[in-house]
């Protein structure tokens, strides 16, 4: 296939063009850069240093181009900071992307795959969260998110277009081979963090809020390492390119970890204490978050590789000391 891909600079885009790839696909990436490092492109994959909503040059790529599929990874991922500005995050995610997808659709391009997020969910009452659920996103970024997943929705009816929108929970981890990892300054990424204070990069973790009704009051997240979110994008590739149906899947693995679970598993691989502070909750976090991710395996007969929160600690960590 000849895969269009934005954000192939990012922490998940650039997993998923290694993955392309790796199976024998032609990968062309658009990453403006604003998050993403250049040094996460793969060698084999072409890149335009350029913005989503382009027109002229994003037109110019798809004329010289007969792409097969389009991934469209590209956006701004920080819950806190779209709580903060979130005409920032309505621009950069939603008009920005419908304004790239009407050109991809004027262009001849029939078929997405689109980067959304659990937290379209909001706060659900249910312990696994199915597709079917109603979205109640509360931060701007999960729902500037939703918008897209709806405007992806009504094309798929207007313009005769197919898509397949992944909803992610918490993607974590690094490639074994150590070909990419997530590279931030400020992240607020719970892995991340704890990899930083495990390397020393930073002197303490700070634990956002311990009175949730949880276990033991932090707060749940079901995590994914990015080399099966790459892979679930290979499988969901290879499906649509075959066949005109449009769907929605969650990607996780169905089983959550507390944050304080997550520290305590890190404490174990370094056999040390880590720093730790209670602090406040985060505006518009959510307690629980855990996939009901049945629908993809079924569908694809689709079985995980890195289900194992040591080995997402671990290859994350290794990650963390090289960078
Ligand atoms: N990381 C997670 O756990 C997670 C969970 C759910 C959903 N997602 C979604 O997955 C996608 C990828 O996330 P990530 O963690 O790899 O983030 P990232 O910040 O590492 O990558 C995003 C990339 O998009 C690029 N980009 C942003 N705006 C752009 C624009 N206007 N034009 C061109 N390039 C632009 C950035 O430079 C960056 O390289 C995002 O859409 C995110 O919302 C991520």
């Amino acid at each position: 296939m000849k895969i269009l891909l934005t954000g192939g600079a990012g922490y998940i885009g650039s997993h998923t063009t290694l993955s392309l790839i790796d199976g024998g696909h032609s990968v062309t990436v658009i990453d403006n850069l604003i998050t993403g490092a250049k040094k996460l492109i793969p060698s084999g994959a072409e890149h335009h240093e350029c913005d989503i909503a382009d027109k002229k040059l994003i037109e110019r790529i798809l004329k010289k181009n007969q792409f097969d599929i389009v991934m469209h990874f590209a956006g701004l991922t920080r819950v806190d900071e779209s709580v903060k500005y979130p005409e920032k995050y309505h621009l950069n995610n939603f008009e920005k992307s419908k304004s790239f997808f009407n050109c991809c659709f004027e262009n001849n391009i029939k078929k997405i795959i689109f980067s959304s997020t659990a937290g379209v969910y909001g706060n659900s009452n249910s312990e696994y969260i199915k597709e079917t659920e109603n979205l109640k996103p509360i931060n701007p970024y999960a729902e500037s998110k939703r918008n897209i997943e709806n405007f992806l929705i009504e094309s798929s009816n207007s313009k005769k277009i197919n898509y397949t929108i992944l909803r992610y929970f918490n993607v974590a981890g690094a490639d074994k081979d150590k070909k990419s990892g997530l590279i931030s300054k400020s992240s607020s990424n719970l892995i991340k963090v704890v990899c930083e204070a495990a390397v020393k990069k930073r002197d303490k973790i700070i634990i956002n809020g311990n009175d949730y009704k949880t276990k033991d009051g932090t707060a749940i997240r079901d995590f994914i390492h990015v080399s099966d979110i790459a892979d679930i994008h290979t499988v969901a590739a290879n499906s649509l390119f075959k066949n005109s149906i449009s769907d929605i899947y969650n990607c996780g693995y169905g089983q959550g970890y507390s944050v304080k679970e997550v520290i305590s598993e890190m404490e174990n691989i370094i056999n040390n204490k880590l720093k730790v502070e209670i602090g406040p909750r985060r505006k518009k976090d959510i307690a629980v978050s855990i996939a009901n991710c049945e629908r993809f395996k079924n569908k694809f007969n689709w079985k995980p590789k890195f289900n194992n929160l040591n080995y997402i600690l671990k290859t994350a960590l290794e990650w963390e000391k090289i960078n």
